[in-house]
């Protein structure tokens, strides 16, 4: 009987530990969009997307195991359940809605130019046209110089790598890059001898990215995002990075 009795007190206390972890998502981001996702010198994927996926899955007793990857596969990764949500600065639009959910929008943000210092015009998207120009594969300034410059032209570079988009530019081997406004704002922080050329282009809004047709999760994001705007979370977080 004293045994069964310790067995049992056991079992309590195994599942209420389980219980206590939560449920673990696995959340896809690619680590190269400072300041929303990047890596630190311990290889650390830290930022503002990060805390703010931790901050809501907090909230609604889940746990997060970030997983690292290219951005052009994170709506694959989705579709094909390899992660179960994604956070990487990727914006809402209606073509990524008929293959994923997104929950509601958490940040702002616009496409601009970037050039190098001493580089004149380049205000308008218009202006890409005939240059040479860097983008991240898959990305909205991706498809927003292709909209100008044309499908598969060969002076649009599309990498996979925006550490590798910049140097680019910086080298000399593009003449300009279309990213997101914040990015390029936290970039130009690091680096000298580069500018902003253009005002915003577009108004776009990250959401959290879910597998289609998961409600639940997705009705946990929203939720979250909800309680972490009410009880200040969302803001310190805001403070933080920006
Ligand atoms: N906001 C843009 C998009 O949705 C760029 C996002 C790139 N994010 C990243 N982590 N590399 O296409």
């Amino acid at each position: 009987m004293k045994k069964f009795a310790l067995l049992l007190a056991m079992f309590v206390v195994a599942f209420g530990m389980v219980a206590q972890a939560g449920q673990q998502i696995i959340v896809g981001t690619n680590a190269e969009f400072m300041p929303f996702e990047f890596t630190d010198d311990d290889n650390n994927i830290i930022g503002f997307d990060i805390d703010i996926i931790k901050a809501v899955a907090k909230e609604e007793g889940l746990s997060v195991r970030m997983h690292n990857q290219s951005f052009d596969t994170l709506i694959e990764g989705l579709e094909t359940g390899k992660i179960d949500a994604a956070i990487s600065g990727m914006t809402i639009t209606e073509a990524r809605k008929e293959k994923v959910d997104f929950s509601e929008p958490y940040y702002n943000a616009a496409q601009v130019i970037v050039v190098r210092d001493g580089t004149e015009g380049f205000t308008k998207i218009e202006d890409i046209v005939g240059k040479k120009i860097g983008v991240q594969l898959g990305t909205t300034g991706a498809l927003m110089a292709e909209e100008v410059m044309g499908e598969d032209n060969s002076d649009l570079k599309q990498l996979r790598k925006y550490n590798m988009v910049f140097t680019d530019l910086k080298n000399g081997r593009t003449e300009a890059v279309v990213v997101d406004k914040p990015v390029a704002e936290a970039y130009l922080k690091q680096v000298d001898g580069l500018k902003i050329s253009s005002p915003p282009m577009s108004e776009e809004q990250y959401g959290i990215v879910i597998k289609k047709g998961n409600k639940e999760l997705l009705d946990k994001m929203n939720s979250g995002l909800a309680k972490i705007r009410a009880n200040g979370e969302y803001d310190r977080i805001v403070e933080k990075w920006f």
